[in-house]
């Protein structure tokens, strides 16, 4: 009987390991369905879910009803699977490296509760040849099992969007790949159970891999050419959105926008890659430079509203400005690897007083992530610049009065980095990226 079959039957169960952003709606969408065991090694986290609360304040209780799912923290409930699903972090180190402790902590996990006729699918997004040449290895010493006789082994990448309530996992196409021909069946039939929108099924797990990382990287390198853009079109006094507005008029123009990217996908993912280009001994000039423009761009905007404030007299010393908007996106409220703090941190460079204000964030993880406190309430009257940094939907719809009424006085400066204003500012200082 097929994988795919023991899991509809019930003779088999799920576990999915790493309960975060991915882990847990995959794993309450399969639960659905079939049998699964949601483990993470976060007790606090794994605590939550048993009471219907996802720690990463995506779904809701009632995304938990109807579910087979048991949540755990114990890896001897692992053995009790025989289809583990792989999500858990990858994130860079210092030197922008690949960071793999997460990874291979959990496929050590995974191999001592694994069995004959076992499968094990990574959805943690990594570069091209880790799944079979940094995982499996571990699979194998820790199990005693052989790949491929003993277990199989594949790579399905996760394309969800947080924040996003329109693209979800059931509506995504998903890529899938194994490690032969009936496994890569089987894991393709698995993953049909849950996404409507189906699956493209890989020609390996290396090309299932690649194409993820390609997906972000390009997006990335798409943005650091707007950005480099933007740059250009600042020094030439011109707006860039209203450049973008013209050029979108050609049928074939992408449109990217300039802004900041932080998070956890797109500013890490191409680092993955360009790691692995340069262990085969070619140096990715282009990912690397796109790379490089977007992580400079904090520090950008931070100069520029600096350079903004001394053309109105204004001395930095004695300026104070408000942040509106701190987390990586817009109406989440995930701060990891946010690059607004780079703007706060070039801001307090010129020793000016810095608030910060967030609707989403949470204050303590703030101050425990950042070392600095979220102000409650912005002082009215109180600033000599604004930056709407993040556009969180309570934003969107503050006027030009709601802005002046937070301003010192009448010089005062607007830097609004995603347009949001455009066209609509006739008697503050404005600025956009
Ligand atoms: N968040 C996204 O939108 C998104 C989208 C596509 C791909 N990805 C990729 O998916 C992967 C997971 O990302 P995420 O955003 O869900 O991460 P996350 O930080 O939200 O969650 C990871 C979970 O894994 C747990 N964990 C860490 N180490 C573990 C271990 N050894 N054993 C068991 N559990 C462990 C953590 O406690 C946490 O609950 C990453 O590779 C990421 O790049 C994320």
């Amino acid at each position: 009987m097929s994988m795919y079959q023991k899991l509809i039957d019930k003779e088999a169960t799920m576990s999915v390991v790493g309960l975060g952003y991915v882990g847990l709606p995959i794993a309450l969408a399969f639960a659905k369905h079939i049998r699964v065991i949601g483990f993470d090694i976060n007790a606090e986290r794994v605590e939550m879910m048993r009471n219907q609360i996802d720690p990463s304040e995506e779904l809701e209780a009632k995304d938990f009803e109807g579910c087979d799912i048991t949540f755990s923290a114990d890896p001897e409930d692992l053995k009790r699977a025989q289809f583990h699903i792989v999500a858990v972090p990858t994130p860079i180190n210092p030197s922008n490296h690949p960071d793999l402790k997460p990874l291979l902590g959990a496929t050590r996990t995974v191999a001592g509760a694994l069995k004959p006729g076992d499968y094990v699918v990574y959805e943690s997004t990594v570069y091209p040849g880790c799944t079979e040449d940094d995982c499996v290895p571990v699979l194998e010493e820790v199990s005693g099992l052989s790949f491929n006789k003993d277990f199989k082994v594949g790579y399905s990448p996760e394309r969800i969007n947080p924040g996003d309530k329109v693209n979800t996992v059931e509506t995504i196409v998903k890529v899938v790949s194994g490690s032969d021909e009936s496994s890569s069946e089987d894991i393709a039939k698995t993953y049909e159970l849950v996404v409507k929108a189906g699956t493209h099924r890989a020609s390996s797990i290396k090309v299932a891999e690649a194409s993820k990382i390609i997906e972000n990287t390009q997006r990335d390198v798409n943005i650091a050419l707007i950005n480099e853009l933007s740059i250009i079109f600042d020094r030439i006094g011109i707006n860039t959105y209203e450049v973008l507005e013209a050029a979108g008029t050609k049928w074939n123009f992408l449109k990217f926008s300039p802004g900041l990217v932080g998070g956890h996908c797109i500013g890490i993912d191409p680092y993955y890659l360009t790691w692995k280009s340069n262990k085969l001994g070619y140096n990715a000039r282009v990912i690397n430079s796109g790379r490089h423009v977007n992580d400079a761009m904090g520090a950008h905007v931070g100069k520029q509203v600096v350079k903004k404030m001394l053309e109105q007299d204004k001395n930095p010393l004695e300026s104070r400005i408000l942040v509106m908007g701190l987390t990586f996106k817009e109406d989440v409220a995930d701060i990891r690897n946010t690059k607004v703090v780079d703007v706060i941190r070039e801001l307090q460079s010129y020793s000016i007083a810095v608030d910060v204000i967030d609707p989403f964030a949470n204050p303590s993880e703030v101050g425990h992530e950042y070392g600095f406190d979220l102000t409650e309430k912005p002082a009215e009257g109180a600033y000599d610049a604004v930056i709407l940094a993040v556009s969180h939907e309570p934003y969107r719809g503050m006027t030009e009065t709601d802005f002046e009424a937070l301003m010192k006085d009448d010089k005062g400066i607007l830097a609004d980095l995603k347009g949001l204003l455009r066209g609509q500012i006739k008697r503050l200082n404005y600025w956009s990226l």
